[in-house]
């Protein structure tokens, strides 16, 4: 199958004015400005085929929404290239629009004063949508969407979760092929919450959408997707099933030993180390799996062979994130 959406070594830096407190500092400022560089991705690449639907995840600032607005061509990368649909979004803004929706949480693309209903009329007539296919679309989404309440009132009038939905359905109204939604359940309550991952679910499987799906609610990742995309601080740390998570991070351990001088780790008896990587200094960090090793054996057979100065049981940072995956629970990561 081909791939719809191609992203190759992409990065992205902002220059972020670094202004001192107070009025020296506002100054300060006018007079020399202090810039910092904040590089929120960074050499990140995935490709994603029709038909799927791929969770995007990690810690507050990580680049999730970057990565997004760079897809949606509404920011253009520093390097690398971005292909979807076979557009390159920043560059071909005005064709490419059409194929894709987008859906951000955090800001709605619904005028404010007006009834539902009228922005959906708006945004028909800006994407030039066939009477036909709007109608179709409008029964279906306010049927799927329970939004037959509220779809006359204004948008300042409705909740969270009422707004949410009829955010989606708006970003769906022109039927795209791509669907970009950067934390569509946020801050709705647990039954919105249900619609909208019916709603997804359903658009994906009848429709064959194709959907990059940004969350914090891991419950949102385990009852949509099948494939999960990880990242930390900017860099991708994962991709695959989230199965596969566990199998990968779910049982490593690591232990950095500081030895006192240089020397050749022999093979320790009963203990199975999957990997020793050699650290600055003269450290070196042990990687094994938990249930093979015991963590205090390895230590002795370590303090009473070498000289050791220190020693530091540590998790790989990913795993911090993924415990929380497994926790099931509605957490912020
Ligand atoms: N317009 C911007 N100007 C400066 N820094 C930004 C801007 N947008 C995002 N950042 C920074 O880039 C990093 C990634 O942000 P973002 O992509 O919003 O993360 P996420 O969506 O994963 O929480 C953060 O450190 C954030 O402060
Ligand atoms: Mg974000």
């Amino acid at each position: 199958m081909e791939n719809l959406i191609e992203v190759k070594n992409v990065s992205k830096t902002f220059k972020v004015n670094k202004r001192a407190n107070g009025i020296p500092g506002m100054v300060a400022n006018l007079l020399v400005p202090k810039f910092e560089q904040k590089q929120a991705v960074k050499d990140i690449s995935f490709s994603i085929k029709e038909g799927e639907m791929v969770g995007f995840v990690g810690p507050n600032g990580a680049g999730k929404s970057t990565t997004i607005k760079m897809l949606s061509g509404i920011l253009y990368p520093d390097s690398g290239e971005i292909k979807v649909n076979g557009y390159v979004p920043y560059k071909q803004r005005k064709d490419y629009v059409g194929s894709i929706g987008v859906v951000f949480g955090q800001k709605s693309q619904l005028q404010w004063d007006l009834p539902v209903i009228d922005s959906f009329e708006l945004l028909k007539a800006i994407y030039r949508v066939p009477e036909k296919v709007y109608q179709r679309n409008l029964e279906r989404f306010t049927d799927m969407l329970n939004m037959g309440g509220f779809i006359n009132q204004p948008v300042r009038q409705l909740s969270l979760g009422q707004r949410m939905r009829a955010d989606i359905a708006a970003a769906l109204l022109h039927s795209p092929r791509i669907v970009f939604f950067d934390e569509p359940t946020i801050g709705v309550d647990v039954v919105g919450k249900e619609k909208i991952r019916e709603f997804i679910r359903e658009l994906n499987r009848k429709d064959k959408v194709t959907m990059l799906f940004t969350t914090h609610d891991m419950q949102d990742i385990e009852k949509t997707c099948n494939r999960l995309i990880i990242i930390d601080k900017g860099s991708k740390v994962y991709d695959g099933t989230l199965f596969g998570i566990r199998e990968k991070y779910g049982t490593t351990r690591q232990l950095d030993v500081e030895f006192k001088d240089n020397c050749e780790i022999e093979p320790i008896k009963n203990v199975e180390i999957k990997q020793i990587d050699e650290l600055d200094g003269r450290k070196k960090r042990f990687i094994f799996e938990n249930k093979d090793v015991q963590i205090n054996e390895l230590m002795n057979e370590l303090l009473a062979k070498y000289n050791v100065r220190d020693l530091n049981i540590s998790e790989p940072e990913i795993e911090s994130i993924i415990r929380k995956i497994y926790s099931g629970k509605d957490v912020v990561l």
